[in-house]
């Protein structure tokens, strides 16, 4: 499969290096606007064509995917650009931010019959591998409730060539750390319970306490799922300190990962694993693989599409609840996208 790197920065780059690890994948072209990046991608792979403009790319290049790795802001213009001329798209998160966008993009992908695959690589790491193993081997069972801490002292910062600090400029990021590292649980907590929320709540805390407008450093957020089973997260960039922590309890156990270490405790005892990962890497290139052959075994069998558009929707409308809620000072918002999910 010929593929385009959209935006090379640090996820891009990651990209790139994953990919030349990749037996049948091949990265022909890059694009993005700054020079500097377009040099360094040519420095690390001199086959790779690249390009400053995507219609320049589209004329030259006969490619069959577009990998979009950009700051959130142009996500939904290159989707739509990308699925319009027939490509299919692996897009990072947050592959759109409205539901409304969400759905016109699944839309026009299934009538363009490509696929719109979200970037959801948290999917195919080790710790959600022992999570989701843990539910579904028996070991702790269907979870009735999780626990996810991720405390920042700050946002991750870009490449130097752009803008290292979009993250925290609304009008690039289009959210904070809601939409940042808040999509990443979303997809986490929906696969593990296997539904998406019935129900989102949310207490924000913003920059310069600014809530109307402004932008997100820290969040509670609360999922209530039925059966009452629920799902709390936590999310800081002004914490202080760094870690990841991700609990989930079902009826015989509980399965912990904490940063690096992953325990499951259940009635048939204990069992620790190290997932402390070969690099620090933060675009987490080792976990690509798997959702690189999925992404490409999905568009090979030209079926089972719905799993990951319903995901693009169910994602997108679960954060954008979250956001309504903080709005709303907390109060439960019903996420669009379950309702729209179900009915498709
Ligand atoms: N899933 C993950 O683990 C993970 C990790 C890091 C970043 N990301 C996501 O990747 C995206 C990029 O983040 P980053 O950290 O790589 O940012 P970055 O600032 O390091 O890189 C952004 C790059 O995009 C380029 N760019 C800007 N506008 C462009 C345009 N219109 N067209 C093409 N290129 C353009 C910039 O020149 C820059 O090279 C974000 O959506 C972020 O959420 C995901």
């Amino acid at each position: 499969m010929r593929t385009a790197i959209i935006g090379f920065g640090t996820a891009g780059e990651g990209r790139l290096h994953a990919y030349r690890t990749i037996p049948g994948a091949r990265v022909a072209a890059v694009l993005d606007p700054s020079p500097q990046r377009r040099a360094r991608a040519r420095q690390i792979d001199p086959t790779v064509a690249t390009y400053a403009g995507l219609p320049e790319l589209l004329a030259a290049e006969p490619v069959d995917a577009v990998d979009i790795c950009t700051p959130p802001l142009y996500h939904v213009d290159l989707e739509r650009a990308a699925l319009t001329a027939g490509l299919h798209v692996i897009c990072e998160k947050p592959v759109a931010v409205h539901t409304d966008e969400a759905l016109e993009l699944v839309a026009l992908a299934r009538q363009q019959e490509r696929l719109l695959y979200p970037a959801h690589n948290y999917g195919f790491s080790p710790m959600m591998r022992v999570l989701t193993g843990a539910v579904t081997n028996g070991r702790i069972g269907p979870p009735s409730h999780a626990v996810f801490r991720i405390a920042r002292d700050s946002h991750a910062r870009g490449v130097p060539g752009w803008q290292p600090d979009w993250r925290r400029d609304i009008s690039v990021a289009r959210g904070g750390i809601m939409l940042d590292h808040g999509t990443h649980c979303a997809y986490m907590a929906t696969q593990l319970f296997g539904e998406a929320p019935r129900t989102v709540a949310c207490v924000a805390q913003w920059a310069d306490d600014d809530a109307a407008g402004g932008m997100d450093v820290a969040a509670r957020i609360l999922l209530e799922f039925d059966g009452d089973r629920r799902c709390e997260i936590d999310l800081s960039w002004v914490s202080g300190t760094r870690s990841n922590r991700y609990r989930v309890t079902g009826p015989h156990g509980t399965a912990d990962v904490h940063d690096g270490l992953a325990e499951v405790r259940s009635v048939h005892g204990a069992e620790r694993t190290d997932l402390t990962p070969p690099t620090r890497d933060q675009t987490h290139q080792e976990w690509f693989g798997g959702m690189f052959a999925d992404f490409a075994g999905l568009v090979a069998a030209g079926t089972g599409w719905d799993r990951p558009m319903r995901e693009v929707i169910t994602t997108t409308a679960l954060i954008e609840a979250a956001y309504r809620s903080a709005a709303l000072g907390g109060e439960p918002v019903v996420p669009a996208g379950r309702v729209t999910a179900e009915a498709q």
